[in-house]
C-alpha cells in the first residue's frame, strides 16, 4: 500500500532554473521524498539513491514489479565511480562522448548501492542526465538520484508534467515542471559488464554512434525473451511495455483500410499516420495525428501522440509502421512492446 501524499506541482525555468525551488526539491529527496523531474529523454520520478526506504517507496508509487532495476543519475563521472566496483576504458570514452546524455552504463556495484536499486543484482545503471533542471537538482542535493520514468508500471513514459500528474498524483511530493522533456524516448542502456559491450535496451543514443566511439556492440532482440525472473537482464523483461491504455496495431502499409476496418466495431479509432497526408477523407471518427519523417523528431512526438489518444478515448490505435535501419531502432522497439499482447 502506498500512502497518499500531497503533490505539488512547481513551474520552473529550464535554464537557469530557479534556485530556491531547486533548494526545495533537493531537500524534499534528501528527507527520503519522491520528486519528479524533467530529463532531456523523459520525466523521471527521483529519489534518494542511497536509502532502500526511498527507493522502495518509488515500486511502490508505480507499481513497479520488484525485480526490474533501477537507473540512478549522478551529476558528473566522478560521482559515477564512486557507486561501481571498476572503470573500464570504455566506460572513459562513452562517458566523454555522450555524458551528459541519454546514455546509461550497466557496470559492477559497489555496497554502498542498496540492493532494492539494482532489484538484487550485481550491476547498476548509471548515466548523467544534460537536462539543465536534473543537473541542477543532482549538483544541490549532493547524493546519487535513483529515477525509473515517472509512469505507473507498464504504461506510456511522460514526456510532459502533466503526463506525470496525470498517472501519479498524490503518490510522490514534488513535480518539477519544466515543459516538454525534449528527447521524448528513454535513455540506451548499455551493459560494460559483457565483451563486447551489449545493448539491453536501444534508446536515443545509436548503436551506429556508440560503435563510432568504442566499435563492436552487441545487440540481442531475443535476450529479453529469456528473461524469466531474477533482475532483469534485459529492461524489456515486461513485454508490455510502454503501452497505452488501448490496443495498439502496426501495419505496414494501407493505414488507412486498417483505420476504416476497426471503424465498422469501434467508436473512435487513433492513427499514428507517417508520410504525406492522404487526400482521401477520414472518418471524423478516425483521430489522425500526423507523426514527423525523421526518427529524432519522431522519437520526441511518439509518447506524447500515444498519450493525446489515450486522452482521446479511442478503442484502438494504427500505426503507420516507420522505415528499419539503426536510427529506427529505438521506435520500433517501442512501438513492438506498446502492441504486445
Ligand atoms: O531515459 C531514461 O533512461 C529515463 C530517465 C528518467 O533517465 N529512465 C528510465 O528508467 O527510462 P526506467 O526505469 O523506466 O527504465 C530503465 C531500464 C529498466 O527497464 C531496467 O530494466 C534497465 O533500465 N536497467 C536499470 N538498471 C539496470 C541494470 N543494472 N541492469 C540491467 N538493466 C538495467
Ligand atoms: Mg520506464
Amino acid at each position: 500500500m502506498f500512502n497518499p501524499r500531497q503533490t505539488i506541482v512547481r513551474q520552473i525555468a529550464r535554464e537557469h532554473p530557479d534556485a530556491d525551488i531547486i533548494a526545495e526539491a533537493a531537500t524534499c529527496l534528501r528527507r527520503g521524498g519522491l520528486v519528479s523531474f524533467p530529463t532531456e529523454t523523459v520525466y523521471g520520478l527521483g529519489a534518494s539513491a542511497l536509502e532502500a526506504r526511498a527507493v522502495e517507496s518509488i515500486f511502490v508509487a508505480k507499481g513497479r514489479p520488484p525485480n526490474n532495476p533501477i537507473i540512478v543519475h549522478v551529476a558528473s563521472v566522478e560521482a559515477a565511480q564512486q557507486l561501481v566496483l571498476g572503470w573500464p576504458p570504455v566506460a572513459s570514452r562513452l562517458a566523454e562522448r555522450f555524458w551528459p546524455g541519454p546514455l546509461t552504463l550497466v557496470l559492477s556495484k559497489r555496497p554502498v548501492v542498496p540492493d532494492i536499486v539494482t532489484a538484487g543484482g550485481r550491476t547498476v545503471g548509471i548515466r548523467v542526465p544534460a537536462h539543465p533542471v536534473a543537473l541542477a537538482l543532482l549538483r544541490a542535493a549532493q547524493i546519487p538520484i535513483a529515477a525509473p520514468s515517472a509512469n505507473r508500471s507498464a504504461e506510456v513514459s511522460p514526456t510532459t508534467a502533466e503526463h506525470v500528474r496525470q498517472g501519479l498524483d498524490g503518490r510522490m511530493d514534488l513535480v518539477l515542471d519544466a515543459g516538454p522533456a525534449p528527447g521524448g524516448l528513454e535513455s540506451t542502456v548499455l551493459d560494460l559488464t559483457v565483451d563486447p559491450p551489449r545493448v539491453l535496451r536501444p534508446g536515443l543514443v545509436t548503436i551506429s554512434q556508440l560503435e563510432a566511439v568504442i566499435g563492436n556492440v552487441g545487440w540481442d532482440e531475443t535476450a529479453r525473451q529469456h528473461a524469466v525472473s531474477g533482475p532483469a537482464r534485459s529492461p524489456g523483461l515486461l513485454d508490455r511495455h510502454y503501452a497505452p491504455r488501448v490496443k495498439l496495431q502496426c501495419v505496414k502499409a494501407a493505414g488507412a483500410q486498417a483505420v476504416q476496418e476497426l471503424l465498422a466495431t469501434d467508436h473512435r479509432v487513433g492513427w499514428l499516420r507517417l508520410g504525406p497526408g492522404s487526400s482521401r477523407n477520414v472518418s471524423e471518427n478516425a483521430v489522425v495525428i500526423d507523426m514527423p519523417s525523421d526518427p529524432a523528431a519522431y522519437s520526441a512526438r511518439l509518447y506524447a501522440a500515444l498519450h493525446e489518444l489515450d486522452d482521446a478515448a479511442v478503442g484502438h490505435i494504427v500505426v503507420d509502421l516507420p522505415p528499419s535501419g539503426d536510427a529506427w531502432l529505438a521506435v520500433h522497439d517501442r512501438l513492438k512492446r506498446a502492441s504486445a499482447k
